[in-house]
């Protein structure tokens, strides 16, 4: 008799009574039934429980102030008080986690394993910042895929990735994460990751974060977390179009940015948050904070104290607390006292569950825990050779003024530089799982590369680009025997990342030093330029005629760079931010207005007093967005379009001849600009809004065509309204941003 009573006190407790199955656990029942139906079941505590996402292994942010610590995490996780788990990985240790979370817990509400994976779980590909200058939609859904499919059989189930803020400042370290100064790229790319994390939402695949949301890479003087303030009408058209594209692409999570927006932080920010995510897009997934950023809101002097700031989140539409424990440690209180109304509460829960349900982790909470698959998954041959070609795929020719690259068949190759022998500098900060052991370095590339070479390394500088004692002397030593002479110059690796802005992205003095003491031995030099960001490198294009921006290419690294020096690859990459030609003329980008008073480079007349330059300094930038070299060679002509005026329900075919006048087979990516000559706001001398990649072999001509629909000329007004105004439009298309052929269209 004692023993039943037990039994009925334990499923009143779960509120289950005699044979009834909890809908919740009906695999049969809909998602939206299952969700309310386990709400219904759970205490505040509980509820509140599952907005937590506390850290499980290595810190990717501030420690946070009173952790619970390992056995207190495991606590919260029975008190089922953890709705989420970042930085725990592995099919293994996830699935003892996941172990307690269903078995020991109550209600046995299973958890969401987040990591951030950003270019590859343990196959590393080049930086974001680099894939994106393939202009390679498929390639970086491909990547997104071999990411997810290594990060999930890791038993992960969601990446904070991808990244897409608009950032027009090299000095901040996570432009590397995201596609550059363009939102037009930025959204295309965003949005093929989104589908390429995703897939179906099984086990192969893993959520995706929008993030971050929003305008974070506008924080000024390009400083890490510092004050972002644009108007409304930049926030439309330069810096939201990214998200929105990833949010019509399907994206399951969004994450808050740690700026402000209109003086309000970004998660507490109901304009951005409500209005413009969930209210205009109708974004009905979840969103998580970054990290703490909830909390954050003290420090940015927004909220009074942590009861403040947790009520502050939940009313302007955030759900998940990645860190602060803001909502953990006041939020069951406040509903309680009234301050916040338990519906919304419910809803953000509501959100959580339905991730869950959607992942299927309640029929099967183990799907993603299988140590044969994840062993069976990761580095394999095909994601290597994938890694490999987009590595290639992304590393920018920059000069190759007197035709030195390919190297055909050099005998002897001299390689100079600590990064080119160093395993960890090919991986950034965001290196997700990976580990340099499994990384080429350009030493190891080139001496698989030419077998039958002598090939010798001079480090020349060290890691922090430093000039070694008797460099000089052992270049011109080791020059004597070489053909050629490889050198490696740019940042290590870790400078790639969140909290790495840098003031000053120059090569080092020592970096210039040891190829000043290369250029001396007067043999053929190849400069490689490393970097998850442009550098300035106004010195270095003055003075050296062949250089590969190779960014930071991951695991295949040095691989990538021998298939470009030998010409096994063609180089086809283009520069998806502008180069400065120095750090006072950043923010430098190609879609800027025209001011009242403009200035052409190079007009530096009497008459050009009173106009919008500078005395020191040129307007343009080095390299300006679009810039790259290929072996080959391409002429653009005849551009043309199928009628001069189109009406607003109307589209016009955009042509131009793209000539192949080398002998070399290649890829040219075609790019079309526009410009909207007069319009109320006024609107940037060129918009970037089409590209192709185009294969063409040697001596041939392609005619590359573009469809361009009157809705590709329309703009936001600062409401998020889109206008579309009649007028006159220049329609450009070119090789990169700077050289551009024109036609002009009429919007009638
Ligand atoms: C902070 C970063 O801003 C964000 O991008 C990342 O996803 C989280 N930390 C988790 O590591």
């Amino acid at each position: 008799m004692k023993k039943i009573l037990l039994m009925v006190s334990a499923m009143a407790v779960s509120g289950l009574g005699f044979g009834q199955k909890a809908i919740y656990k009906d695999a049969g029942a809909p998602v939206q039934q299952r969700v309310r139906d386990l709400i219904s079941r759970m205490t505040l505590d509980e509820k509140v429980g599952q907005l937590n996402q506390v850290n499980g292994g290595v810190l990717t942010g501030p420690a946070v102030a009173n952790d619970p610590g390992q056995q207190g995490k495991v606590k919260l996780l029975k008190e089922g008080k953890v709705g989420s788990f970042l930085n725990v990985v592995g099919a293994a240790q996830t699935k003892e986690v996941q172990r307690i979370a269903v078995e020991e817990s109550r209600l046995g509400i299973p958890v969401l394993f987040g990591f951030d994976i950003i270019h590859g779980a343990k196959t590393i590909f080049p930086i974001p910042l680099a894939e994106a200058s393939a202009w390679d939609t498929e390639g970086a859904f491909k990547a997104a895929e071999i990411a997810a499919k290594e990060a999930s059989s890791m038993g992960l189930h969601w990446t904070f990735a991808p990244m897409m803020d608009v950032s027009r400042d090299p000095r901040w370290g996570r432009v590397m994460e995201g596609s550059g100064e363009d939102p037009y790229l930025q959204a295309q790319l965003a949005a093929a990751r989104v589908k390429g994390f995703q897939g179906n939402f099984d086990e192969n695949h893993v959520l995706a974060t929008i993030k971050h949301f929003a305008i974070y890479g506008a924080s000024e003087a390009g400083r890490e977390y510092n004050t972002v303030d644009v108007s409304r009408y930049a926030a439309w058209n330069y810096y939201l179009p990214p998200y929105k594209a990833a949010v019509e692409a399907g994206a399951a999570t969004v994450m808050n940015s740690f700026n402000l927006f209109e003086g309000e932080p970004a998660s507490g920010n109901n304009y951005l948050v409500n209005e413009v995510l969930r209210g205009k897009w109708g974004f009905k997934g979840m969103i998580v904070s970054d990290w703490a950023s909830f909390g954050e809101m003290m420090a940015h002097g927004y909220a009074a104290n942590e009861t403040e700031a947790a009520i502050m989140a939940l009313k302007a539409g955030s759900d998940m607390d990645m860190e602060s424990g803001v909502m953990r440690n006041t939020l069951a209180q406040s509903v309680k006292d009234g301050k916040v109304p338990e519906s919304l509460l419910d809803a953000a829960v509501a959100r959580v569950l339905e991730l869950k349900f959607k992942l299927g982790l309640f029929d099967n909470p183990y799907k993603y825990h299988d140590e044969a698959k994840e062993k069976a998954s990761l580095l394999t041959a095909e994601n290597l050779a994938a890694a490999r070609k987009a590595a290639a795929n992304s590393m920018t020719l920059l000069k190759n003024t007197d035709n030195l690259l390919p190297l055909k068949s050099p005998k002897s190759i001299l390689v100079l530089g600590h990064l080119a022998e160093s395993q960890n500098d090919v991986l950034d900060f965001w290196k997700g799982l990976g580990d340099h052991k499994n990384t080429v370095t350009v030493l190891e590339g080139l001496k698989a590369k030419y077998p039958g070479a002598t090939i010798t390394f001079v480090k020349g500088v060290n890691r922090d680009g430093k000039l070694e004692a008797g460099a000089e002397a052992q270049i011109k030593a080791a020059a004597k025997k070489a053909d050629v002479i490889v050198a490696t110059i740019g940042l290590y690796g870790d400078l790639a990342g969140e909290a790495r802005s840098l003031g000053n992205p120059e090569p080092s003095k020592g970096q210039m030093d040891m190829l000043a003491a290369a250029k001396l031995t007067n043999k053929p030099l190849v400069v490689l330029v490393q970097a998850g960001r442009p550098m300035i490198i106004t010195e270095l294009m003055a003075k050296y005629n062949t250089i590969l921006y190779t960014w930071i290419g991951g695991t295949q690294h040095g691989n990538a760079v021998a298939d470009i020096l030998s010409g096994d690859v063609n180089p086809s990459s283009k520069t998806a931010m502008s180069f400065p030609v120095s750090v006072g003329q950043i923010p430098v980008y190609y879609n800027h207005y025209n001011s009242g008073r403009p200035h052409k480079d190079g007009n530096e007349g009497p008459g050009d007093f009173w106009v919008s330059r500078y005395r020191d300094t040129p307007n343009e930038p080095l390299i300006p967005f679009g810039y790259g070299l290929t072996y080959s060679k391409f002429e653009y002509s005849d551009l043309s379009i199928s009628k001069p005026e189109i009406n607003q329900n109307e589209s016009v075919t955009v042509s131009v001849k793209v000539k192949n006048s080398s002998n070399v087979d290649g890829t040219e990516i075609v790019q079309l600009y526009i410009r909207d000559l007069v319009a109320q706001p006024v609107r940037p001398v060129k918009e970037l809004k089409d590209f192709k990649r185009v294969a063409i072999k040697a001596g041939e001509t392609a005619t590359v065509t573009f469809e361009l629909p009157a809705t590709k000329l329309s703009f936001y007004d600062a409401d998020g309204n889109t206008l579309l105004q009649k007028g006159d439009f220049k329609i450009m298309v070119g090789p990169n941003s700077r050289d551009l052929n024109e036609v002009k269209l009429v919007l009638k």
